[in-house]
């Protein structure tokens, strides 16, 4: 595995792998890796001939009172997780290369990105798209390999490839669960030992809302009233969001006659957990 820090570099690469026929996957994170993206980079590894993982906690999808500062980083462990992995290239830029001074240049998607995470995040899609712009003119990959868990992310990012043409084939990996059910996060690292216990909930609510569906319920409301009654009645969990909405356009939705993402953002103390689920597919 070979580390480079600087996008000049990392494009030069990129561009003399390609001249020798060689397909690029990429595997962009902030890093503190996890099982979840290690599960990413296997996915990477059946689809090209060189993974490049990028690790990058990028500053301008953080809110001003946002956890930047106290993002967990670990470069060392990451470095060692990545080369297990078979990661041909970590890409491991300094914030400085990244974001020059006088940036001026942004990407900004208008309607996916409005609800959900929009709501209490409203400069977030733009930080992830534009970083994640760079990364594909920086890396030049073939495919790109995102988490599920993300929902709202993920379909911005493949919005963002649809509507400025980027040729990068884009490609999704499961949410990875603990062996009790919640799902993999950085931010897990945020929870106190009850707040972990409690933060099971999401699962068990989305538990419910599938269960809800197979048994022939499709009024969004019921469901979401069941999910909320979880998420209350068992933890001190505050719900940021619980919804309901259109699996490509986000739309919200009254009835799931289509596929429909069922998403939610709780916060636990510190920590603002993500989860979902697609009913209808
Ligand atoms: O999902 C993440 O970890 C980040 O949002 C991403 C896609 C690496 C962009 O910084």
């Amino acid at each position: 595995m070979i580390t480079i820090q600087h996008p000049e570099q990392m494009q030069a690469k990129a561009i003399e792998l390609r001249q020798q026929g060689k397909r690029l996957v990429l595997v962009p994170t902030m890093g503190f890796l996890h099982e979840g993206h290690l599960s990413l980079m296997r996915i990477a590894r059946q689809r090209g001939d060189v993974i490049i993982t990028s690790i990058f906690v990028n500053p301008s999808q953080f809110g001003p009172q946002e956890d930047l500062e106290a993002y967990p980083r670990d470069f060392e462990q990451d470095e060692g997780l990545c080369r297990n992995e078979g990661v041909d290239i970590l890409f491991y830029p300094g914030i400085e290369t990244m974001y020059l001074p006088d940036v001026s240049v942004y990407v900004d998607e208008t309607l996916l990105s409005r609800g959900l995470c929009g709501l209490t995040r409203p400069t977030h899609f733009r930080g992830v798209l534009t970083i994640v712009a760079k990364l594909f003119n920086i890396c030049l990959p073939h495919a790109a390999v995102f988490g599920e868990k993300d929902a709202q992310q993920l379909r911005l990012l493949r919005r963002m490839v649809r509507d400025l043409n980027f040729p990068v084939e884009m490609v999704s990996g499961p949410i990875v669960r603990e062996s009790d059910g919640l799902a993999m996060s950085t931010r897990n690292k945020y929870l106190t030992d009850n707040e972990r216990r409690e933060a099971l909930c999401l699962r068990h609510s989305l538990d419910l809302a599938e269960e809800c569906y197979a048994g022939g319920e499709r009024d969004v409301s019921t469901i979401l009233d069941a999910m909320q009654g979880v998420i209350t009645g068992s933890s001190s969990g505050v719900i940021d969001y619980l919804a309901a909405v259109d699996d490509e356009n986000l739309e919200a939705i009254d009835t799931i006659d289509r596929p429909a993402l069922i998403a939610l953002a709780v916060r636990f103390g510190e920590a603002r957990l993500l989860d979902n689920t697609v009913l209808g597919l």
